[in-house]
């Protein structure tokens, strides 16, 4: 390093430890490059002598050419680090940088500014405990000041700091620091930010970053970087009730049981009565277990096992917590989201929620409102597209262990994740559970489907036909279905124009409205299941995902998937309903396989190519089909 602590040189140990156990910030800058965000980072990294040698040399080097200060040391130089990035004068994706300083710890998530980055900012603040909030002290609080604010408040971060940047260029004029400063007090009270603190400076001279500036004799608060060491952040978690999500159960050997995690908040002792959750069970903590030995207490942000008095049953995903303090447990919430995703959020669509070390299935119902980030506004919205906020409620597959998130970030945070892609496609904060959920009970019946099944003489069954508009699906699943009753079977078609006309005539074509048709047909289809019968299903249903929802509604090999497999060409050709001509000549919108797209089965248990098929061929093969199997499955 250029210039680092002298304890470096003289006892490299002695440096380590303090290093070591020198508390962490995590921190956030909110602003643009034209507000001097890449130089205060810059200026907060060489400040804070971490930058090595060869980076000064290069730096100094790339200041006299592409500088923009004169040949004086360009610090965003540091910062906005690719040359492709400089170009365009935007910082894409979130970057975190560390430093240090003699007390302090520091990572600082750097996010772009644009609206366009909306996820990039929320991915970046979800971890941090403090935000830098930047202005330009010409231009004073401006609209993205506004929705940086917003989001910074929307993620529970309670230590903000307003850098009144580039006062050089304002003479220093103390009235025009306070104006900004009312200006935003009178914003951050109506979000909710009840505190922060605001500093004069100028990160390109270097003025109250590290040292109180001789220009500011006015302003007595101190200077970004002791306020960044001063920012009392540790206590916030520890004083909270203890929670450890289970990371893993240890089990080496038969007399070994412990319980993995990182402590997400308060204080545990061996002694303590805790509660596994979602199951209630309570134990009491009998040793702390770490690589370097027990422990007699660990606190949040620890990794550690601990060992209970009593075999209780905990697995992974489960919570242990307070006994005395427990978080609660539902399986449907309020919550704002932040969708990540190009592909917009469909109300019914079943994606993957992973709060803390539970992953569950989830379904987001249509956004109760959406927030225009700039203005705050609650929007009407029946979906939310990338970027956006909205406040929906949310319903899982089982039950979880959850804090609302302004009372705990890691048990009230989540993220939503596509189940065919798996890619991360929204973000989440948990509000409250819903009290329908808690006074609705699964009532236990005593004639159940097996024993309609019996009753009927038949095993009970979804046959779910899919394909393009014209495939022949309904012309094939209506001879399925006459020979089936011929042959004594109970049986009972769901016909997509069928049902159209009464269940799902609220219905359209667009994707969300196809996602919640199949919702709707699948969870019928699963009643009639149920009921003991032999349910044929004649519906487009182009999407994977939410064929594949109704497969997992139904018991072990009841579903039975069919692709009635046309190429579009010859649907086309055939047009029996005319409706291909239509979307054509552009008649008709979002239709399937012209304009709204159908994704084949990748693995049906029947495929027929009704090229090589008739109807009546085509209906043989699935009741021979269907009769194999029973056969085999009795
Ligand atoms: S699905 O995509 O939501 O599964 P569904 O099977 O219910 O569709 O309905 C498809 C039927 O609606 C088609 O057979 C056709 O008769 C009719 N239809 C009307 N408009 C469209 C459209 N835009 N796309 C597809 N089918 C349409």
């Amino acid at each position: 390093m250029a210039h680092q602590s002298a304890l470096i040189a003289q006892d490299i140990e002695a440096y380590l430890d303090a290093h070591q156990h020198k508390s962490l910030l995590r921190f956030l800058t909110c602003g643009s490059v034209d507000d001097g965000k890449s130089t205060l980072i810059g200026r907060l990294l060489y400040d804070s002598k971490m930058i090595f040698e060869d980076q000064l040399a290069a730096l100094e080097a790339d200041s006299k050419k592409v500088g923009t200060q004169g040949g004086e040391i360009d610090f965003a130089l540091l910062v906005d680090g690719l040359a492709a990035e400089r170009e365009q004068g935007i910082t894409i994706d979130v970057a975190y940088r560390f430093f240090s300083t003699d007390k302090r710890k520091f990572i600082v998530a750097d996010t772009p500014g644009h609206e366009q980055y909306t996820r990039n900012m929320v991915t970046g603040a979800s971890t941090a405990d403090a935000a830098v909030i930047l202005i330009d002290a010409r231009k004073g609080v401006l609209t993205q000041t506004r929705r940086h604010s917003y989001l910074v408040s929307l993620l529970g971060i309670r230590h903000v700091v307003l850098a009144v940047n580039k006062m050089d260029l304002v003479e220093w004029s103390q009235g025009r620091f306070d104006e900004i400063v009312a200006d935003y007090r009178a914003f951050a009270q109506q979000i909710g930010i009840e505190a922060f603190a605001a500093i004069p400076m100028s990160a390109l001279r270097g003025d109250n970053i590290t040292e109180p500036s001789a220009n500011a004799p006015w302003y007595d608060g101190p200077p970004l970087m002791r306020w960044l060491e001063d920012a009392p952040v540790e206590d916030d978690l520890r004083e909270k009730p203890f929670r450890m999500p289970v990371q893993w159960v240890n089990r080496p050997n038969l007399d070994f049981r412990g319980f993995s995690g990182l402590v997400a908040s308060g204080v545990v002792r061996p002694g303590d009565k805790v509660k596994a959750l979602p199951s209630g069970r309570e134990s009491t903590v009998q040793r702390i277990v770490t690589f370097t030995g027990d422990l007699d207490e660990a606190v949040a942000g620890q990794s550690v096992t601990l060992t209970l008095a009593d075999e209780i049953d905990v697995s992974r995903g489960d919570v242990l917590a307070a006994a005395g303090n427990p978080p609660a447990v539902a399986d449907q919430f309020e919550a704002t989201l932040v969708w990540f995703d190009e592909e917009p959020m469909l109300p019914g669509r079943p994606y993957l929620l992973k709060l803390g070390t539970r992953t569950v299935a989830a379904q987001v119902a249509e956004p109760k409102y959406k927030v225009n980030v700039n203005t705050l506004e609650h929007l009407a919205a029946r979906r939310l597209e990338l970027n956006e906020i909205g406040v929906c409620n949310l319903s899982l597959d089982a039950p979880i262990a959850f804090d609302p998130y302004a009372e705990n970030r890691d048990l009230g945070g989540f993220i939503l994740i596509d189940r065919l892609s798996n890619r991360t496609v929204g973000a989440g904060l948990l509000h409250f559970a819903l009290r329908r959920s808690q006074n609705i009970h699964w009532q236990a019946l005593d004639v159940d489907k097996a024993a309609r099944a019996r009753a009927l003489g038949q095993a009970a069954r979804v046959v779910w036909l899919t394909g393009l508009s014209g495939a022949g699906k309904s012309t094939i699943a209506n001879l399925v279905e006459k020979r089936l009753a011929a042959d004594g079977r109970h049986t009972y078609l769901l016909d997509g124009d069928n049902v159209r006309h009464g269940l799902n005539k609220d219905l359209g074509f667009t994707e969300q409205d196809r996602v919640e048709n199949i919702r709707r047909v699948a969870e019928v289809a699963k009643l009639m299941a149920d009921a003991g019968l032999i349910v044929l299903v004649s519906f487009i249903s182009p999407f994977r995902a939410e064929r594949r929802m109704a497969r997992e509604l139904m018991a072990e090999g009841e579903f039975v998937e069919v692709f009635v497999d046309t190429p579009i060409a010859e649907a086309e050709r055939r047009d029996v309903k005319g409706l291909y001509a239509k979307a054509r000549a552009g008649q008709l919108k979002n239709f399937t396989g012209v304009d709204s797209p159908y994704e084949a089965p990748e693995s049906p248990e029947i495929r027929i190519d009704t090229t090589a098929l008739s109807p009546e061929q085509a209906a043989e093969a699935i009741v021979a089909w269907l009769e194999k199997d029973s056969a085999a499955r009795r």
